[in-house]
């Protein structure tokens, strides 16, 4: 009744913002991303009748106020599995969570495929997309490996909203991202109470919506065709639209600081003098720039020298989620 799994973390080019559903989280829209090698969390899941309360310890915390509803997640999977028993999770990231780099992806992914795991069943890609996503949106997408599509899908019980392969993870090992930590704290409004503050005020969430199928084309054409410009510009528009949403709900949800928008002019500047690169940001401070292999080091290095980076991390295409052997307890 003892399983771990890993899974990456995952940077949406076209993102999810919005529900129009709350209770299984199926998204208003469609979304693609990169699953990302380099931000990866590690959980272990135990059920055992020792246990007289479910535990979850992130990163040596034991969480207490939860978010994300990770106690009604492991309910919903203990019904699954018709089992009674506690359990006792366990999760390590090597990056900060719950500060804009995605860790609810990875954590949600890693937690729901060590329980399933644990509680003896056995699920496919597809069942553990559905499963993943009812316990955070984005975390069906890291699933799997490379570059993933999210389809929204029609139907009310979410049968049809998973995440499926766009291009596996060698398809495209030039496309890099450089994701940077500019801030360690945690964010103001998380994503789940800021998108749907978005959905319910802003004025421009409609326009939002009304323009996702043209940059959901052309990121999944522009991937199968490896072509960065068109990639990266999209996605850096996609992103700048989503946080123009979020700007203008009431109150307005601002993520950025000024190290994020130190980091999106110097992206600009290099882009402007002859090297790709363009940038996209979630739901946090921390920038994510995309690049080429061949400029991967150098442009590091220069964004490791910007005033208020802290830490930058260096992901190419990774792996989906995966069972291993080690535990963490
Ligand atoms: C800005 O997946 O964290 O990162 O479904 O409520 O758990 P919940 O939200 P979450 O939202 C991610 C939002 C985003 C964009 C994206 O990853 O597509």
């Amino acid at each position: 009744m003892k399983a771990t799994a890993v899974a990456n973390a995952n940077v949406a080019l076209v993102k999810y913002w919005g529900k129009r559903e709350a209770s299984l989280i199926l998204p208003y829209n469609s979304s693609i991303s990169m699953t990302c090698d380099g931000l990866q969390t590690r959980t272990t899941v135990e059920f055992s009748p020792e246990y007289t309360h479910d535990m979850l310890i992130i990163n040596d915390e034991e969480l207490k106020k939860d978010e994300k509803d990770i106690m009604g997640h492991i309910e919903r999977i203990r019904k699954m599995a018709g089992i009674n028993n506690y359990a006792k999770m366990v999760s390590e990231t090597n990056f900060p969570v719950a500060a804009g780099l995605a860790s609810s992806a990875s954590g949600l992914a890693a937690f729901t495929l060590a329980a399933v795991k644990a509680a003896g069943l056995n699920l496919d890609k597809k069942e553990l997309s559905i499963l993943a996503r009812m316990g955070s949106g984005s975390a069906c997408r890291s699933v799997l490996e490379g570059f993933v599509e999210w389809k929204k899908g029609e139907k009310q019980d979410g049968s049809d909203s998973y995440a499926e392969c766009v291009a596996g993870k060698n398809h495209w090992p030039e496309f890099r991202m450089i994701a940077t930590v500019v801030s360690v704290k945690r964010k103001p409004v998380g994503s789940r109470a800021g998108m749907a503050q978005t959905v319910a005020t802003s004025p421009y969430y409609k326009s939002w919506l009304e323009s996702i199928n043209e940059d959901l084309e052309k990121v999944r054409t522009g991937i199968k065709e490896k072509d960065f410009e068109a990639v990266g510009e999209t996605a850096e528009y996609n992103c700048i639209k989503m946080h123009a949403t979020m700007m203008t709900t009431k109150p307005p949800i601002i993520y950025w600081l000024p190290e994020t928008m130190e980091i999106i002019h110097w992206v600009r500047s290099v882009r402007e003098s002859g090297t790709p690169c363009y940038f996209t940001i979630d739901a946090g401070p921390q920038v994510k720039v995309m690049c080429l292999e061949k400029d991967l080091n150098s442009l590091n290095k220069e964004i490791q020298s910007l005033e208020g980076v802290i830490k930058t991390i260096m992901c190419r295409p990774g792996d989906g989620t995966n069972i291993i052997k080690e535990h963490l307890f």
